[in-house]
């Protein structure tokens, strides 16, 4: 047993939105999923706002803004577009992912290290307007000496590639997460991680000490078609808060 500090969880809502979308019109209403999620205890609601606005749209924002009693973590490219929206709207938090039209989801981490010049004026003027700013990236040391060097105080580590792999294959990846959060403690950068993320591989995960936030969507929309959005989101947190208590996996 040990005693880690708290572990937030993010529902992301994005697939309500797509479901909506499929159709047209107003339902599923991405804002009641909201409702649902916080009342299920979601300590926040995350959104991705994509260029192409293929699932969550502008609207759904500014109706989040209007009636979210948790904060909102707002998922944005690095474009003059999206910046324009966050400093309207000031949402809690803003994570700048990477965007690639053609994809299906956020395929890989943000090219922190990369993209310092176009990146920096970008973080300085989200933070300015007093917006938590983090950058989802791959559990590398590099992408976080970028973070640091950049002035984003948060980053998230992208799972999708541990959630993907398995055996010892996904072990080597946790491993990678392990050594990267322990690295954002040293830095002064606080740990976030999501992507691809279900009851059957959250655990390792919950239970990193230095990880403060998991950002989840996919599987608990998924989920929802069978048991209901409020009980997967506290099912979700049982599982989180289990392996959490238990203390890391070796
Ligand atoms: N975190 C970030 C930065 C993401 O882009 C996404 C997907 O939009 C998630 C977390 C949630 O991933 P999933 O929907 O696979 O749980």
């Amino acid at each position: 047993m040990s005693v880690l500090p708290p572990l937030r969880l993010g529902v992301n809502i994005d697939h309500v939105a797509t479901v909506r979308n499929a159709r047209g019109g107003k339902l599923p209403d991405p804002l009641r999923a909201a409702a649902i999620a916080a009342a299920a205890g979601a300590d926040g609601i995350t959104a991705h706002l994509r260029e192409d606005r293929r699932h969550i749209i502008d609207t759904d924002i500014e109706g989040l803004i209007r009636e979210l009693k948790i904060p909102l973590n707002f998922e944005m490219a690095a474009t003059p577009e999206m910046v324009g929206i966050a400093l309207k709207h000031r949402p809690h938090a803003a994570c700048i992912v990477p965007e690639k039209r053609e994809e299906r989801t956020t395929e890989g981490g943000l090219d922190a290290a990369g993209q310092h010049n176009h990146l920096k004026p970008m973080i300085t003027r989200l933070r300015d307007a007093g917006i938590r700013v983090s950058l989802f990236i791959e559990a590398d040391p590099r992408q976080l000496d970028a973070a640091v060097a950049l002035g984003a105080p948060v980053v998230e580590l992208h799972t999708g590639r541990y959630c993907e792999l398995a055996g010892a294959a996904q072990r080597a990846e946790l491993s990678r997460l392990q050594k990267a959060a322990a690295l954002c403690g040293k830095l002064g950068l606080e740990c976030h991680a999501g992507h691809g993320l279900s009851y059957a591989d959250v655990g390792p995960v919950a239970a990193i000490p230095e990880v403060r936030e998991l950002n989840i969507g996919h599987f608990l929309v998924g989920e929802a078609i069978f048991v209901g959005l409020d009980q997967a989101i506290r099912e979700m947190r049982r599982v989180m808060d289990q392996a959490r208590t238990a203390g890391p996996s070796a």
